[in-house]
């Protein structure tokens, strides 16, 4: 597995044009439910295409600190969960990783509690788990909180209609989860949408559970008795595929992701096209090339799937700033996430924050200097960002970076990057 150090950073020479083929390992986005979701039933699991990230560590710590046994080899993660023994998520997991969170609709599905500690605030502003616990209590579940912590109790929970105020991709999968063991038949509206929701229903499905509709705005589920382990793959992860897309186009090269469907990244590519990269699509694989003395910008505004992902507003930003002419830039997703401008300015880019709007005036030229990473996204950003631009850009805080990316660094210089890991 990676060892990610604190003090870590990248030195990014820029100015190559990067050019190859990339695989997209695993989604983050996805495995991380998976992971929960092996605590529904006490069995043995086998989890394919894993990406070996730092989040996927701490999950497995979550599993292993509840009495799971998890191996992981080659992208290949072996969950046993028949000795899990405790139901108590302690602060210092999930103040590491906020979907820590996801234990709590599997764990009180089957063992009829849960207790996890507060999340605390992130540096994407705070983030509320209001909806997911109104739901757990429409479940039946009773919510108390203690000393830092959410207690969440119900013997055996009951299935119910549940219209969510917002598509909250965590909620809705802490309540499918949690649905799947409830007695008789849970309706979720205004569900989010996303793949890897589907790609949860689909693991839930093979364990034995009743779901219908993932990956539209109305989930069903009917509860069952009990189930059972099983085997699955994760699919690949679209938000490294639209970072390694950008990376193709900022340097003004070409690059091909392969393991990830275009219909999945629709929005985007098409975002793309119309900044004036050009763009072909595979069945499981797309190509982008481009030349950035043509590009000119574009808006964007994040939304819940199919709207374009708040998880690649970053990454866009950075290929907006060196494409001629105004782009507005719309963050509706989460409040905090223009924190990293300033630092994309440091580099030479010309944007101006309202709100929630960022008004990118680009075409500018970057030159390299020394940024800090305050989220994963923005870390990948500004890694981006370094690519295009004149000298060496140095990346600190890189351990947010190593969250959610497997050997980023590998994968660039595989493409021709000249980036360095140093110490
Ligand atoms: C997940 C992803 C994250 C991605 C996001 C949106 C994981 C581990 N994280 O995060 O990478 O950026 O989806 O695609 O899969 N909200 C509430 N109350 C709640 C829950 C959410 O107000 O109970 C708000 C949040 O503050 C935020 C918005 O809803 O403003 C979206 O959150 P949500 O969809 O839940 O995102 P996450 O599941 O946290």
């Amino acid at each position: 597995m990676i060892e990610s150090e604190t003090g870590a950073r990248f030195l990014i020479r820029g100015g190559r044009s990067l050019s190859g083929k990339v695989r997209v390992s695993g989604a983050k986005n996805s495995v991380l439910k998976l992971m929960a979701a092996c605590l529904l039933a006490p069995a043995a699991y086998t989890l394919s295409n894993v990406p070996d990230i730092q989040d996927v560590r701490t999950m497995a710590e979550v599993l292993q600190h509840l009495g799971a046994v998890v191996g992981f080899e080659n992208g290949v993660m072996n969950v046993d969960t028949t000795r899990v023994a405790s139901q108590t998520a302690p602060y210092e997991l999930v103040q590491k990783m906020r979907a820590s969170i996801q234990i709590m609709g599997p764990l009180v599905a089957h063992y009829g509690q849960a207790r996890v500690a507060m999340p605390g605030g992130c540096n994407l502003g705070p983030r509320k788990i209001d909806i997911h616990l109104k739901g757990l209590t429409q479940l039946g579940a009773e919510i108390t909180s203690n000393h830092g912590f959410i207690e969440v109790q119900a013997p055996r929970l009951r299935g119910t209609d549940i219209l969510l105020e917002y598509p909250s991709v965590g909620a809705t999968e802490n309540l499918m989860m949690a649905a799947v063991l409830a007695e008789g038949e849970t309706l979720i509206d205004n569900a989010a949408r996303e793949p890897e929701i589907v790609d949860l229903s689909k693991f839930l499905v093979s364990m034995g559970a009743d779901v219908e509709g993932a990956g539209t705005s109305t989930i069903r589920v009917r509860g069952v008795k009990e189930l059972h382990g099983a085997e699955h793959a994760v699919i690949g992860d679209r938000i490294e595929a639209g970072t390694f897309l950008i990376a193709g186009a900022i340097s003004g090269g070409q690059v091909e992701v392969e393991g990830i469907s275009p219909r999945v990244l629709d929005l985007f590519l098409s975002k793309l096209r119309s900044v004036g990269v050009e763009v072909r699509e595979n069945s499981h694989s797309i190509w982008a090339c481009g030349d950035v003395e043509r590009y000119q910008g574009t808006d964007i505004a994040t939304l819940p799937y199919p709207g374009f992902a708040t998880d690649l507003q970053a990454q866009t930003m950075a290929l907006l700033s060196v494409a001629k002419g105004p782009s507005i830039v719309t963050e509706n997703v989460f409040e905090s996430r223009f924190v990293f401008v300033d630092e994309l300015i440091r580099l030479g880019a010309d944007i101006k924050v309202a709100g929630h709007h960022a008004v990118v005036n680009g075409g500018r030229r970057l030159t390299g200097t020394i940024v800090c990473c305050s989220d994963l996204r923005a870390g990948a950003a500004l890694v981006l960002a370094g690519l295009a631009a004149e000298g060496v850009t140095e990346v600190r805080e890189i351990y947010h970076v190593d969250r959610g990316y497997e050997d980023f660094e590998g994968k660039l210089v595989s493409l021709g990057a000249d980036v360095r890991r140093v110490a």
